[in-house]
């Protein structure tokens, strides 16, 4: 059978912050749809997460319990399935060796998307050391993949666009302050997380995009930090204070801090200062997803501040607000 519409889809990471729009992008697109999610007891000390897989079955979400060490039990569940979404979080991407080495043993997959979800993995360039270390692992991954003969899709979704304008406007508390890393001007690419991982159901079981990278660079919302502020003042009429983080003071930072706050930081400045998303020219050889699937009208950047204005979209950062 090839890989289509009906696919049956895999995901990893199924519970965390990505994973749970994988999972309702799977389930309303159609596809039988499986997670494979860490064991939890029944009297576990985390009831949320208990619940959280209830409300998965309750939509039609097939769970399966288990450690990524578990190998057989592994292989049986990929038998099931026919594309492997992984969604897990920084810390377990070189435990996704153990989701390949799987794959391999099964030999049915028809598709695997490693976590990824950033800037182009081997086209970024600039990169302070604690972010470099996390492509290095995500490029170890890309190759795993590809010696193992694992028909592959790599998804460079750019930047969190709720994530981050959370971070960036705060606009579950809004204030008449906000912070900007370095001078503000360059521009970085905002997905709404929803498109992110529509663009991943649909580009996983695309043939088009078989063994290839796809970039998720929507025209609309290409935009810097500057004038995504200017835009919250117009829409808010509040006149906010810009703070700049210098340069200097966020390399600094990424040379002092612990492991692994040290990441974060590095990210920021690759983002918000490098400027490294929008650095290269897309070619007629490079997949975009907003000219491959047009049918799928993307939340922009101001629909999105629209919304923000109303309802803000829940965000790891506001989960701890
Ligand atoms: N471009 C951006 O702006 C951006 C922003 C955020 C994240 N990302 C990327 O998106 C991907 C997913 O990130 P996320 O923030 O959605 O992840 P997350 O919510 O932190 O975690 C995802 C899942 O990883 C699994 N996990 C966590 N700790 C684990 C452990 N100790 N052992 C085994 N599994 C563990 C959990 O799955 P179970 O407990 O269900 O097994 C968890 O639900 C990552 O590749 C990240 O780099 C990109």
């Amino acid at each position: 059978m090839g890989i289509d519409e009906k696919s049956k889809i895999l995901i990893f990471g199924a519970s965390g912050y990505l994973g749970k729009y994988l999972i309702k992008a799977s389930i309303s697109m159609g596809h039988p749809t499986y997670a494979y999610v860490r064991p939890v007891k029944s009297d576990s000390t985390d009831p949320s997460k208990l619940q959280l897989l209830k409300d998965f079955e309750s939509i039609g979400v097939t769970v399966y319990q288990g450690e990524l060490d578990e190998h057989e039990k592994l292989v049986l569940v990929l038998k099931e399935v026919d594309v492997v979404i992984s969604a897990l979080a920084v810390p377990q991407h070189l435990d996704q060796l153990k989701i390949i080495s799987a794959m391999k043993e099964a030999g049915n997959i028809k598709r695997f998307v490693p976590s990824e979800y950033g800037n182009e993995v081997d086209r970024v360039r600039g990169a302070l050391p604690p972010f470099q270390k996390l492509l290095d692992n995500k490029k170890k991954i890309r190759r795993a993949t590809e010696e193992a003969g694992i028909s592959f899709t790599y998804v460079s979704a750019n930047t969190f666009a709720a994530y981050f304008i959370d971070l960036l406007l705060h606009p579950h508390h809004p204030s008449d302050e906000v912070t900007l890393y370095g001078d503000g001007k360059p521009k970085a690419v905002f997905n709404y997380e929803e498109d992110i991982a529509v663009y991943t159901l649909k580009a996983a079981t695309d043939p088009r995009v078989a063994n290839r990278v796809i970039i998720y660079r929507p025209p609309k919302n290409i935009i810097s930090q500057l004038d995504l502020v200017a835009a919250w003042e117009h829409k808010t009429g509040r006149t906010i204070k810009r703070k700049h983080v210098p340069e200097q003071e966020i390399i600094t930072l990424s040379q002092n801090l612990p492991f692994p706050d040290n990441i974060p930081v590095a990210i920021l400045h690759n983002m918000f200062i490098a400027g490294t998303q929008v650095s290269f020219e897309l070619t007629d050889n490079d997949l975009e997803a907003s000219k491959l699937y047009p049918e799928h009208n993307y939340t922009s950047v101001d629909d999105l501040l629209n919304r923000c204005l109303v309802d803000p979209p829940k965000t790891k950062l506001a989960a701890f607000a």
